[in-house]
């Protein structure tokens, strides 16, 4: 028997039955690869920039290698490294024995030192064993460039959480050696993305930054709202349940076009009901009352350290307030201290990825959190 498709897939990265749209975002970017123009994606978090990634990596051409890593759980520059590599040297090779052959042959000809195990006690002692005293950053950065040279193909290097870099101390003089050594390699371009809005902005847009216009940037728009009622429709029809054009529209207003609740809401409500039956705006409601009663514990974790004064700045931004927080009426009544507070406020509600702002406006970043805020806060 056939294994069915999930009708509604949210939390990992899609593909097949369950990608939609991104033709124009596909096509720009399969060129870019081919050409090797290297290229920057910034969203928000799960919009799908992963799966937009993957989803073009199996369009190229087989004369480019496409190699992929996510570097959400690296601390530091060597864990990077080590992950780097490893990722490098695996989906490089064609087989197993190849790529340990390629490992054991990068690892020792560079670095006779590496037949010592690493000491445990060292925190880069991970994967591979590269480390500070092993191998130089050149080294490491230059070895996609070697490959490339002796198999006469082209590679992209899609480095996924590239906001995390960010996040490490000496960042900035990290992000200078990458910059000094990617921006001369001929046959390798680089495909970095992430969310975090401030932080991926910041590396690639802020002229004193060492990654300032590193490459093609792109800002990942939402999918619109009629692909998403294409999509819901038919994916409930496929399993004899109706949904009308206009509720499938409300879902994804309900969680404004944000696409994992997007599927994630349509699962909830599909979940309601039976074969035969037809969607009704009371499953809607009641669905949308379960995904925040899912995302609960999970907002409250984000609520739950901040001060008075930063819960008020939520409160207005929540009651249609999107500027003007340093005036003497507003800051009065919404209790948000001295004007002197408020770029505090809002860096902080920032940095927590709560808030973002387009130019001068702020926004809720999460839709479902913004409803749940609301309802739990503001009565
Ligand atoms: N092109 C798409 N078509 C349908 N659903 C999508 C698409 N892109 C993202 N999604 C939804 O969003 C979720 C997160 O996607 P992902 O690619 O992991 O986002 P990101 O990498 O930006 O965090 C997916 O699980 C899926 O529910
Ligand atoms: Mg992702």
């Amino acid at each position: 028997m056939a294994i069915k498709n999930s009708s509604f897939v949210f939390g990992v990265s899609v593909s097949d039955y369950n990608f939609i749209g991104r033709e124009q975002e596909s096509r720009q970017l399969k060129l870019n690869f081919e050409e090797g123009v290297n290229t920057i994606i910034i969203s928000p978090r799960r919009w799908g920039k992963t799966s937009l990634v993957q989803h073009v990596r199996k369009m190229i051409s087989p004369d480019v290698i496409t190699v992929y890593v996510d570097i959400f759980g690296c601390k530091s520059e060597y864990e990077f490294y080590n992950t780097l590599v490893e990722a490098l040297l695996k989906q490089t090779a064609s087989t197993m024995q190849l790529w340990m052959d390629n490992a054991r042959d990068f690892l020792a000809r560079l670095s006779p030192k590496i037949s010592f195990a690493p000491e445990p006690t060292s925190e880069f002692s991970v994967a591979l064993g590269i480390t500070q005293k092993t191998h130089t950053p050149e080294e490491v950065l230059n070895l996609a460039e070697s490959i490339a040279e002796k198999k006469g193909k082209r590679i992209v290097i899609c480095i996924d959480e590239f906001q995390q870099i960010g996040e490490w101390s000496d960042s900035i003089s990290m992000q200078k050696k990458l910059r000094s050594i990617w921006q001369h390699q001929k046959m390798v371009s680089y495909c970095l993305f992430g969310s975090k809005k401030h932080m991926m902005s910041d590396i690639f847009q802020n002229k004193k930054m060492p990654l300032y216009q590193f490459g093609d940037l792109i800002f990942l728009p939402k999918i619109p709202k009629e692909k998403w009622v294409d999509y819901i429709v038919s994916h409930f029809a496929e399993r004899q349940r109706t949904i009308s054009d206009n509720l499938a529209g409300q879902i994804c207003d309900f969680v404004d076009g944000y696409s994992s609740y997007v599927q994630q809401l349509a699962w909830h409500v599909f979940s309601l009901i039976d074969e035969g039956d037809i969607v009704t705006d009371e499953h809607i409601q009641y669905a949308m009352d379960n995904l925040m009663g899912s995302c609960e514990l999970l907002f409250l974790e984000q609520t739950n350290p901040l001060t008075e004064y930063q819960m008020n700045f939520l409160r207005a931004i929540s009651a249609g307030v999107q500027t003007g927080y340093g005036d003497a009426e507003i800051r009065t009544e919404y209790n948000l201290g001295s004007a002197s507070n408020i770029p505090r406020l809002k860096t902080a509600l920032i940095k927590a990825d709560l808030i973002e702002s387009d130019g001068n406006k702020f926004q809720i970043t999460d839709p479902v959190f913004a409803c749940w805020f609301k309802k739990r806060f503001m009565n």
